[in-house]
This record gives C-alpha cells, structure tokens and sequence, in this order.
C-alpha cells in the first residue's frame, strides 16, 4: 500500500526480504537505477535449471546487445506514427463494443471493453484470429498472474497454438508482425524458432493485460475523484494529462525484476551477484523528492516522470499503443454518455495486492 511504500522510502528504502529472498528497492533514483543500469541488473533472470520457455529468451528478458538486435526488429511496428493510423480501426472497436451494452445501459468496464479491445488489436497486429481471444485471455491472465495458478500447462498450450500460427504464416506469409518476424534476420541469421514463441508470447501478454488494467483504474479514479468526469465531459483536451496522473498514481504494474550481474552498491547495501532485485515502480512513482504532495491527484503535474512504462532499454514498446487505446476509449464514451457511474451497490474486489498487476477484477457501470 501507498502507507508501506511510504515507511520503507523513509526508513528502508533498499532492503533484503528473507521471506521473498531478494532485494526491494522503494526510491525513485534507485528504481530508476535498477530498471535501466543493465551492467549491474540483469533483465536475464530465468532461474537455472530449469528448462527455457519461449518468455527467457523474449525482449523483456534479455539483455544488450541481443536485446537492441531484437528490439529494433519490432520498433518500426510501434513508432507513434505507426499506432496513430490504428486510430479508425480502435474507434470502429470501442463503437462496436459499447454498441453491444447500449441497450441495457450498463456493462462491465474489464470484461466488455477493455480485454476484448486490446486482445484484439494485439492479435491484428499479431496476425491471429481474434477468434481465439477466450483464450488468449486465459493465457494472458495465468501468465501476468492475474488468475490463480489452475494447474494447466499453460505455456506449452501457447507455444502449441503459436507454433502453429508460425507454421502457416511460414507457408503463407501475409501483412502481419509474425510473417515480418519470420522473415527478418539478425547477423544473417533468422530468429530461433523459441526466440519467435517468445515474441508472440510476450506481446499477446503485454498487450492486454496492462492496458486492461491500465484502463480499470482510470475508473477508479474517477470513483476515487468523481469532479474528474465532469472536468473531462467539459474539456476532453484534459484527457492526455488524466492518463499520465492515471499511470502515475496507481501504476498497472508494481515492480520489475531483475538479477545482480555483479556485486553492486545500492542505496548503501551491499547487493551480490546473483540476487534477485523487485524495483518498486508504484512507490518510485509516490516518491516525494520527485513528485510534490504524491498523494494528490493532479491531472497538472508537468513533467510527470512516471516509471509506470519502465526506464531505459526496455522502455515499454506497447507505450504509445497503450495511451491511444485509453485516449479513444474515454473520449468515445464521454462523448456518447452524458452520465457514466459505478453500478450503485457494486462492490470493486482489487486483484492481489501483493501482485506484480494493480487493479480491479470488475469495474460495472451504468451509462
Ligand atoms: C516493456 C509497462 C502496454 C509491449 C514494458 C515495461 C514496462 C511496461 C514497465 C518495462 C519492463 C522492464 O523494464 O523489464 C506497460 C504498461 C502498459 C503497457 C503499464 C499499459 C498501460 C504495452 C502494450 C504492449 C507492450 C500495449 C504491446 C503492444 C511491451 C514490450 C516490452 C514492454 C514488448 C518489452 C520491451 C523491451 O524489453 O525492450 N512495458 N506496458 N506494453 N512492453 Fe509494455
């Protein structure tokens, strides 16, 4: 919670958790640090002994120089030129979605707008049939921890239903992110065929979930601040900053990971090779040598150096995608509805707090 992120920037702010057996950064520079300085923290933490999965060698889990070989692979699918000619395509989606609800005036913000908006834009993009967002959902959900852990070999099952897709885009090439991924090369060599699941894999994932939730809590902010929908409804030009303080104050993912490379000095602590690190991005966020009265909601604040998209070489690709689909969904809505609420009555059930995500389940309005 906020009060605990709190107490350790103040009189704990770089420490080892015995129980969780590893080092918990709390400060903005330190997160900062850990998030971006990959000499000393590695993004390579798969743990040894285990078998790889398509995740250990993803973009988010390597580090230079394969990673900037990787990267810049997908970067062209990203650049904010790129993500602004999806705006018809996310409009004709939000529409369609809200069209659904219309007439019983009321539906679920998570369930019914946000998953399948951006599953299904992700698996455009992707190239794979937005049919299947069921479950890709599932998948998504077990993989970011969001669902409790069923005992399905969930992995597998991804690395099975992309394989396949890998298989016919292979044969079939068309205007997609898997048939480009297929035909690119890095040193005159393609990509292993683990190093495509791990694309797939870690895009379908981060494509949805954080923006899902990202979008859950803009709800509950205006739960929280309810003059917010009103200043919106009145000057939608307030949106873009909305969406910052958003990210900001109550970010979709608490804390990264990342593993000591060497011996390092951190906030006066010894850290030693081989630890394991969590960079606490929604304290980094609260920190009050960088952001005045962090407590405050204040659609205002300029800059708004947030960490909620990471820092450095792994700075979140999906982060102009993120803010478009949040921007058109919110102006769609406040330009359709003049009076948007939670469902009287409703109760909002938070996902785990000690999670990696922070958000709700459910978010049920009436409109
Ligand atoms: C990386 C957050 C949406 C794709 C990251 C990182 C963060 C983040 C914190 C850095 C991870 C690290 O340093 O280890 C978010 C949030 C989102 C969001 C809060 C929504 C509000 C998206 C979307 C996509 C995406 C929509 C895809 C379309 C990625 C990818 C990386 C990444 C591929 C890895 C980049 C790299 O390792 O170089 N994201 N993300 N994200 N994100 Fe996002």
């Amino acid at each position: 919670s906020l009060a605990w992120y709190r107490h350790m920037r103040e009189h704990a702010p770089v420490t080892y958790s015995e129980q969780h057996q590893q080092w918990m950064v709390f400060c903005y520079d330190d997160v900062k640090r850990v998030l971006s300085d990959y000499e000393a923290f590695s993004s390579e933490v798969e743990s040894e002994g285990h078998m790889l999965t398509p995740m250990d060698v993803s973009l988010v889990a390597l580090d230079p120089p394969r990673h900037r070989h990787l990267r810049a692979l997908i970067t062209q699918a990203f650049t904010p030129r790129i993500v602004t000619q999806m705006t018809a395509r996310i409009e004709q989606l939000v529409n369609d979605l809200l069209e659904k609800h219309a007439d019983r005036g009321e539906m679920d913000i998570i369930d019914d707008l946000a998953y399948p908006l951006t599953v299904t834009i992700i698996a455009e993009i992707l190239g794979v049939p937005a049919a299947d967002r069921a479950r890709f959902r599932h998948w998504s959900d077990l993989l970011a921890g969001v669902a409790p852990f069923d005992g399905s070999d969930f992995m597998g099952e991804m690395s099975a239903y992309f394989s396949h897709m890998l298989d016919e885009r292979r044969r079939e090439p068309q205007e997609d992110l898997i048939s480009s991924l297929l035909a690119a090369q890095v040193g005159g060599e393609h990509l292993s065929r683990l190093e495509l699941l791990g694309f797939c894999i870690l895009l379908l994932v981060a494509g949805n979930v954080t923006s899902t939730h990202l979008l859950g809590n803009v709800f509950l902010c205006f739960d929280e601040f309810p003059h917010l929908l009103d200043d919106l409804a009145r000057d939608l030009m307030l949106l873009p900053g909305v969406i910052e303080e958003v990210l900001r104050y109550r970010s979709p993912l608490r804390f990264m990971f990342r593993v000591a490379k060497k011996d390092t000095q951190l906030g006066g602590q010894s850290i030693h090779a081989g630890q394991w690190i969590s960079a606490y991005i929604a304290s980094a966020n609260h920190d009050e040598a960088v952001f005045s009265h962090p407590e405050r909601f204040d659609i205002t604040r300029t800059p708004n150096p947030h960490l909620s998209f990471g820092h450095g070489v792994h700075y979140c690709l999906g982060a102009p995608l993120a803010r478009l689909e949040t921007r058109i969904v919110l102006e769609i809505m406040l330009q359709r509805f003049s009076s948007i609420q939670r469902r009287p009555g409703s109760t909002l059930e938070s996902l785990d707090p000690q999670g990696f995500m922070q958000g709700v389940k459910h978010f049920p309005i009436i409109f």
